[in-house]
């Protein structure tokens, strides 16, 4: 049977992303960014999943105003890398699992979540740069992808309990697949952070550790969050840590954190990263 064996939460700021295309990484404003990271680095080899189910955001790149998908499930062999703008990054191609996200869309459209099928798709920065950070820069990613793009461009998005719910039918949707594979949730973007308007450049941290604390502490509390509640208190773009009770869902309801970090500044983002086994 396939297993979620852990959970990753980890920030996707595309700065971070340039930062190692253009080998910026040993630079002082880089360098504790990339050095709190090597543990996790270190786990993910360690680790070794098979899968791993990436719940990220597009940023209006795959999707734009004129289709917007809250859950978007990734099905194809493969996914290319968007241009944002300055070509796309020199990263692998995503390889996805077709038969096994085939299984998941049957499972949870059957479970009462209504999912969006994508059969053809490029992924952003949202996906590369967790990659990146997990990963390094291998010639080929060490491991499968499904993409599950969630709506946080566009308002309204969904909620975090609709999330987390989704996450634990995404658990059940995992358990339901006979071959014996070991499947790691990332759940991406955050922490706070806005990127435009009059509060451009605001973070929260004490916003950020509450929620990092609560995440295997009182799970609850968080999902009792409103998507407003995010936007004041953490900024406009905080609405992402929804992905983060997405992924915290799909690991059922004993976790142990095994490794925390989090850092101001990298670009206008409050750099979060944690990692929790399911217990
Ligand atoms: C930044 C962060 C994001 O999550 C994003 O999608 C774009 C930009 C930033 O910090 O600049
Ligand atoms: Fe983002």
């Amino acid at each position: 049977m396939a297993r979620i064996v852990a959970g990753v939460g980890t920030s996707h700021t595309p700065a971070i992303g340039a930062a190692v295309d253009n080998g910026k990484t040993d630079q002082p404003y880089w360098q504790p960014v990339f050095k709190g990271y090597e543990p996790a680095r270190q786990w993910m080899a360690k680790t070794r999943p098979d899968v791993i189910v990436m719940v990220y955001n597009d940023h209006v790149n795959a999707f734009d105003l004129k289709m917007i998908p809250t859950f978007a499930l990734g099905c194809a062999e493969e996914f290319t890398i968007a241009d944002e703008g300055w070509g796309p990054r020199p990263v692998p191609v995503v390889k996805g699992y077709p038969e096994l996200a085939a299984h998941l869309v049957q499972s949870l459209v059957l479970d009462e979540f209504d999912m969006t099928i994508v059969n053809e798709m490029q992924v952003d920065h949202g996906l590369t740069v967790p990659l990146t950070l997990l990963c390094g820069a291998p010639a080929e990613w060490p491991c499968r992808v499904i993409p599950l793009a969630v709506n946080v461009v566009q308002y309204p998005a969904p909620t975090g309990r609709r999330c987390y719910q989704l996450g634990q039918a995404i658990r059940r949707a995992v358990e339901s697949w006979e071959e014996d594979l070991t499947v790691v949730v990332f759940g991406t973007g955050g922490m706070s952070h806005q990127i435009q308007g009059p509060r451009a450049g605001l973070t929260n941290p004490a916003f950020d550790k509450a929620f990092l604390d609560d995440l295997s502490r009182d799970p609850q509390r968080l999902t009792g969050i409103p998507p407003i509640e995010y936007l004041r208190e953490a900024g406009a773009e905080a609405i992402e840590l929804v992905m983060w009770l997405l992924m915290r869902g799909a690991l059922g309801a004993k976790v142990e954190e095994v490794y925390r970090f989090y850092h101001i500044p990298a670009s206008s983002t409050a750099v979060g990263n944690i990692i929790l086994e399911s217990r």
